[in-house]
């Protein structure tokens, strides 16, 4: 293997890779986003289509993604350029890493100034802000945050700064060991407020909204929603997971691994409704009101628990933490690449990428006040860029990544892999992800795209 292409490390056990890649699809997402995306698409129906949209679009993608970074062991860029240089794939395909960075890079620049509010929040908490707050203070306390840049300037740097640093040192060494405190405890903690949630809360309207359906509800706004929420979550089609392929061991089964983490995911995402939503349908929230809902619902939570403050600032240490290990694998495709075609640092690498992302963060933190108007289509910066991203890039990516994976990579490359230690299992993923995944990402986005 060429210098240019060595890594940084590999991951010492199957655990680590696991830990490390949860940790990545587990973050705002789950917390702020899913809550959300669920309230604006109708609940249950959403539910319905975004677990099928994990099982057979998601974890086929997130197995491809992860295996074709492990059959080369760089970054996607040179793992893309190193398979055409062997004539095994066309060298059109360097698109699909390209396109992957620039999703991730584009996501991390809103990721960021979000991140930057449960920072904000994590602040409000430790000065016991919440105590005793009515949900009316809550919705108030979240627009005035918006209505101050300054401040939410400030936070959107710190959490950069973070990013950078982080990112600036090897993927492999240290992050591991953060998640694997973390996870656990951010599932114990979500887990502990859900009952405390629904024993206040109006759960019977809670249950309602999230677990019923009716066959009416399933629009395809909804399902494009689901997918695009699906990839959005587990990072996929953004080159995060191909970067992360890159340094797991050959011995370990991939779909074990990757079956794991949209486990935990799952579980995040549904426990984060399970906490939200009791409240808002008891508080008489709007559960269509968008992005705010889990800022104004979460300090109603903790402002009328006893030791509320104290649970909420670790719950918010605990929001940011899981934000960082979702940020660092936005940029460590770049970072990666940098770093081993160019020789550059990868601190420097990490400070280049990170300080352009934070200027796209600024105008993504005005579009919430000073620059609140339609930038296209009556959409803000934010929401283009969210749009964008989740409904357009996103699926684009793990279209072509899922297209280069099953039609063009040849079928015993993959098999080597040991994308499962069952022959059954593989021919299963593979077919699943040719004949399932591929054509309803297709029908999915184009469909949804011209609005049927
Ligand atoms: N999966 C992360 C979340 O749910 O918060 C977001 C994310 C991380 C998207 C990494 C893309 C990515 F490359």
């Amino acid at each position: 293997m060429p210098e240019s292409r060595c890594l940084q490390g590999i991951w010492s056990s199957p655990w680590i890779f696991i830990f490390a890649a949860s940790g990545s699809a587990v973050g705002l997402g789950n917390i702020w986003k899913f809550p959300y995306v669920l309230g604006q698409n109708g609940g249950g129906a959403f539910l319905l289509v975004y677990c099928l949209c994990l099982l057979l679009v998601g974890l086929p993608v997130l197995m491809a993604e992860v295996a074709l970074g492990r059959t080369v062991r760089s970054n996607p860029i040179d793992t893309v350029n190193d398979l055409s240089e062997r004539h095994i794939v066309h060298s059109a395909w360097v698109i699909v890493p390209w396109l992957a960075g620039l999703s991730g890079f584009l996501v991390l620049a809103f990721y960021s100034v979000i991140a930057g509010w449960s920072l904000a929040y994590l602040e409000r908490a430790i000065s016991g802000d919440f105590m005793g707050i009515s949900s009316s203070r809550a919705s108030d306390m979240f627009t005035s945050l918006l209505a101050t840049p300054a401040e939410m300037l400030l936070w959107h740097s710190v959490f950069m700064v973070l990013v950078i640093v982080t990112v600036g040192q090897s993927v492999t060494r240290g992050l591991s060991a953060v998640v694997k405190v973390l996870l656990p405890t951010l599932v114990i903690s979500l887990g502990l407020m859900a009952l405390y949630s629904v024993s206040v809360g109006d759960m019977p309207a809670t249950l309602q909204f999230m677990f019923q359906w009716a066959w009416q509800d399933i629009t395809f706004d909804v399902i494009l929603a689901a997918v695009g929420m699906a990839l959005f979550s587990l990072s996929v089609g953004m080159g995060a997971m191909f970067a992360y392929g890159a340094y797991i061991n050959k011995r370990m089964s991939i779909a074990r691994a990757c079956s794991i983490v949209v486990g935990v995911d799952l579980l995040v995402a549904l426990l984060a409704g399970l906490v939200i939503f009791p409240l808002v349908f008891a508080f008489q929230i709007d559960v269509e009101a968008g992005p705010s809902l889990t800022f104004v619902s979460l300090p109603i939570i903790f402002g009328n628990l006893i030791g509320g403050q104290f649970f909420a600032s670790v719950f918010f240490l605990l929001l940011v933490v899981a934000a960082l290990t979702s940020a660092i694998s936005m940029l460590e495709l770049f970072v990666a690449w940098l770093h081993e075609k160019f020789y550059i640092a990868r601190f420097k690498a990490a400070c280049l990428m990170g300080i352009l992302a934070w200027f796209v963060g600024v105008a993504v933190l005005l579009s919430f006040n000073q620059w609140d108007t339609g930038v296209v289509f009556g959409l803000n910066f934010f929401e283009l860029l969210d749009s964008i991203t989740s409904l357009i890039l996103l699926p684009i990516g793990a279209i072509l990544l899922s297209v280069l994976v099953a039609w063009f990579i040849p079928h015993s490359m993959l098999q080597n892999e040991m994308i499962t230690k069952r022959k059954s299992h593989f021919d299963l993923w593979y077919k699943v992800l040719k004949y399932i995944s591929i054509p309803a990402m297709l029908v999915i986005t184009f469909v949804g795209w011209i609005g049927v």
